[in-house]
């Protein structure tokens, strides 16, 4: 009995590595692990067999059956990673397709792309955070009344879903020290009723810069240089005093309206100016709290509104369609 098993196994690992598809790892399943198989037959004779031998084979017999199973499927699955390689292939060119990048990617592009010239690097951080990266490494402890103006959705496994980009400021502090230049564009999320000009998801584009001597002048140059490339013509901008817990100063920067160049209109609400961007330099205990001394260093941050700027460029006046993945309102944008 022990020969005619060894040999089986034998003949059941060379068949197993031969497997190239679906069809044969099924084949080879029924042939020996079916009713009608060779294993099949030596298990149903166990009746027959003396007791010492009944506590030695029957054991045995399932735990052959175990193995079979477990290499056939191991060689399918083999066999699987192997077609995948030969039919993909990476370096081919793009096909063409219909359609065309969404408004929001399409800005979020231009951004990172005018910030890289200056220097900027270009990060990501996870959607999903820690109530520490989200609120506490930037000066927003348990109880501050800040956190009302940020309600988000707390998920089951302890995290949340990530109100602002700037969690990737303290990340990026951690991991990079400074000095540093860097950008995040990036999904961000709260729980926010919805109308034309709110959604629970939204993109924005976190900006930092940290060095010796930087000053609330450099946040000017820098988001200045940044609007320019963007509306292709000069853009004004001013500062107004704005409160973020992470940022002392802080600031919000308003440019002039490009609908009327500053003269006055509805989307301005006559005013002349349109807030874009909240920004300010970044606060003493961010810094000490990420291992950077403020005492050396200084840097500003911003985090600009993507979808803001994508409604603003492409004059779309209510935020819902944006997520609304309705393909007359995406294929009106036909660049790629
Ligand atoms: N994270 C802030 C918000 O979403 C914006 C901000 C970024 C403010 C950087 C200052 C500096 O409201």
């Amino acid at each position: 009995m022990k020969e005619q098993l060894n040999d089986l196994v034998k003949r059941a690992s060379e068949e197993a590595k031969k497997i190239t598809n679906e069809s044969e790892y099924l084949n080879i399943k029924s042939k020996y692990l079916g009713k009608k198989s060779e294993l099949n037959t030596y298990m149903s004779n166990i009746k027959n067999m003396n007791s010492d031998d009944k506590k030695l084979y029957g054991p045995l017999f399932n735990k052959l059956k175990k193995e079979f199973d477990n290499l056939f499927t191991k060689y399918y699955e083999e066999s699987l990673n192997k077609n995948e390689i030969i039919t993909f292939d990476p370096t081919l060119p793009v096909k063409e397709v219909d359609g065309s990048l969404h408004p929001v990617t399409i800005v979020a592009r231009d951004v990172t792309n005018i910030l890289k010239k200056m220097g900027f690097m270009v990060l990501d951080g996870p959607e999903m955070e820690s109530e520490y990266f989200n609120f506490e490494a930037l000066n927003i402890p348990a109880t501050h009344p800040a956190r009302d103006m940020q309600d988000t959705y707390w998920l089951d496994n302890g995290l949340l879903l990530r109100t602002h980009t700037s969690p990737v400021q303290a990340r990026a502090m951690q991991k990079y020290g400074a000095p540093i230049k860097m950008c995040v564009p990036g999904r961000c999320f709260r729980n926010e009723d919805l109308d034309a000009s709110h959604e629970n998801t939204f993109f924005q584009l976190e900006g930092m810069v940290i060095d010796e001597n930087i000053s609330i002048s450099n946040i000017l140059y820098v988001m200045k240089g940044m609007l320019r490339e963007v509306f292709k013509q000069d853009i004004e901008v001013r500062l107004r005093p704005g409160f973020f817990p992470f940022v002392e100063p802080g600031f919000e920067l308003d440019c002039s309206c490009t609908i009327c160049g500053g003269k006055g209109c509805p989307t301005c609400k006559d005013t002349g100016w349109i807030e874009l961007c909240p920004c300010g330099m970044i606060h003493p205990n961010v810094f000490e709290e990420s291992g950077i001394d403020s005492k050396v260093y200084s840097g500003f941050a911003f985090g600009l509104g993507l979808t803001r700027l994508a409604m603003m460029k492409y004059k779309i006046n209510d935020i819902r369609y944006l997520n609304s993945s309705d393909l007359r309102h995406l294929s009106q944008f036909n660049i790629r």
